[in-house]
């Protein structure tokens, strides 16, 4: 287990914050024992590999060097918001015309590794020592993604969500928006850390991301208390109540699984919640699960326990290699009830498609930023920048209407391909995030929800991707029978996230919702 210190993270912190200000364009960082490395080229050597395509032309040379002036403004000036804007007008514009070029004059030599560069400008393969998998990361104040959606709207609040892909320079593989860990304070300097997408690799590139997290990061999800509040009122206060009728006297001790725990604050502090609301609780005991081991200084319990709470256990490995584990759930349960909070949502599925744009989106080709952020288009081109971080249904997932992004995930697209095809039509491409039905099936392709209701009163699921109709054809699949389902809706609240409850038919009277089966 790595054990990392309060002070070596701050210094750690610090020590990231001074690089992240450097004039050289980063490519890689990596994890060692209680340390970070970061590798990064100088600017000369970063765009070497394009030197065939642009030299032959003096546009794109100058739009190079024109870039490399607002990059260095950028770094000199963080918090200036012009230079951000023509940092990010430069950005684009040589992204958008050396594509066009490259289409233009086909006999121009390796258009690819140019666009490669492009791309992956300022973004960083992370890696920890010793081990297999890659994410990717990016530090905030000086990707030209992210600050472009800073752009549009101020003052905004900073989310990954503004970059929901990555493509680390001399990759292929595409990394999802995940999280931001803030290294530094005033001003805030943040690093946005992405999981792969490419499925077989993305439990492996966990691992990188948690090593980072631990090494630089005390605190968990900023949104875990506003979420924890929610689960205690929406879901478990009623369930509570149904216990307690149901018993006809006090329920006796409990024991309360969490699988994909992260730092198990979520359940701990649902707890404190409820037990504020209903007074007096029974005891209970938690059992954390994680892909990734429990960090001293970030993990529930390890340092003490809490009161009302008999016990704590943490047990490290895959949610649905364990649920498929008889012995286990027969040894360790039976529980009362069975959380899976934002674990499910680690297994969606993400494409980048062609989108129609709704009618109200009142799109034209101003929104690409080459365009619109010109200096002669100001102060209003700003405003027809489209880079929503807000979710949108379509083609049966979810995106975020960023078309103003079309020119970078087409360059995505073009590099997985391999081919400039995909930049030759007029389409807006956007990624699509879908639910993965495969999260709730065990390896040996039993349900994940019948097995936990061997064992357990209630299931309780909260996540971003999960819609009522994937746990209808879940339930279409597998019968489950003996169980009932709600879709949590009607009571006023509303977040990102669906909550669902799996119990039985008689506990779920006091749950305000959809009743799914
Ligand atoms: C977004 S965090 C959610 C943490 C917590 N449940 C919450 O809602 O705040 C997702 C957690 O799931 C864990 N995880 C991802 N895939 C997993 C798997 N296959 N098995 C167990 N844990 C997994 C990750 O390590 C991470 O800690």
């Amino acid at each position: 287990m790595l054990v990392v210190s309060g002070t070596s993270r701050a210094e750690n912190r610090k020590d990231l914050a001074r690089q992240c200000c450097q004039p050289r364009v980063p490519l890689r960082l990596t994890t060692q024992r209680s340390g970070l490395a970061l590798d990064s080229a100088l600017w000369r050597k970063y765009w070497q590999p394009c030197r065939a395509f642009f030299e032959v032309d003096l546009r794109l040379v100058q739009r190079l060097n024109r870039l490399k002036k607002a990059w260095l403004n950028v770094l000199q000036h963080p918090a200036d918001r012009l230079c951000h804007m023509t940092y990010c007008w430069r950005y684009f514009g040589l992204l958008h015309h050396a594509m066009r070029i490259a289409i233009e004059e086909p006999r121009r030599p390796d258009p690819l590794s140019a666009i490669r560069r492009i791309v992956g400008f300022e973004t960083l393969l992370l890696e920890a020592v010793g081990e297999v998998g890659t994410a990717a990361c990016a530090v905030a104040s000086r990707n030209p993604v992210f600050l472009l959606g800073q752009l549009a709207v101020d003052p905004t609040m900073p989310t990954p969500r503004h970059v929901p892909l990555l493509m680390p320079s001399g990759q292929e593989d595409l990394y999802y928006h995940y999280r931001q860990l803030q290294i530094s304070g005033t001003p805030a300097q943040r690093v946005l850390v992405s999981p792969a997408v490419d499925l077989p690799r993305r439990a492996d590139s966990f691992i990188p991301l948690d090593r980072f997290t631990r090494l630089v990061s005390e605190r968990a999800d900023p949104y875990w208390k506003t979420r924890a509040r929610l689960l205690a009122r929406r879901i478990l206060a009623p369930l509570l109540d149904a216990r307690r009728e149901a018993t006809a006297t006090e329920p006796g001790p409990t024991c309360i699984l969490d699988l994909g725990a992260g730092t198990g604050e979520l359940l701990a502090k649902a707890w404190t919640y409820l037990a504020r609301m209903k007074g007096a609780l029974p005891q209970a005991s938690f059992h954390f699960v994680d892909a990734n081991p429990p960090a001293f200084g970030r993990s529930f319990g390890l340092a003490r326990e809490r009161a009302g709470v008999t016990h704590v256990e943490w047990t490290t490995a895959d949610y649905r290699a364990l649920v498929d584990d008889d012995q286990w759930l027969r040894k360790s349960g039976p529980f009362g009830w069975v959380f899976a909070c934002r674990v499910l949502d680690n297994a969606s599925n993400f494409m980048i498609e062609p989108i129609e744009p709704d009618d109200s989106d009142g799109l034209s080709l101003n929104c690409l930023p080459h365009r619109c952020l010109a200096p002669h288009s100001q102060p209003d081109g700003i405003r027809c920048l489209r880079v929503s971080t807000v979710r949108r249904q379509a083609r049966g997932g979810t995106i975020y209407p960023q078309f103003s992004l079309r020119d970078y995930f087409r360059g995505m697209l073009i590099l997985q391909s391999r081919s400039l095809d995909v930049a030759r039509d007029e389409a807006w491409h956007l990624p699509v995030r879908r639910f993965n039905p495969a999260a709730l099936i065990t390896p040996s392709g039993r349900s994940l929800l019948a097995q936990l209701m061997k064992v357990s009163g209630a299931v309780i699921i909260e996540d971003v991707d999960a819609q009522p109709e994937h746990l209808r054809q879940h339930r279409a699949q597998f019968g489950l029978a003996g169980t009932a389902a709600v879709f949590c809706t009607g009571d006023g609240f509303r977040t990102e996230a669906n909550h669902f409850v799996v119990t039985s038919p008689g506990w779920v009277g006091g749950l305000r919702g959809e009743r799914l089966w």
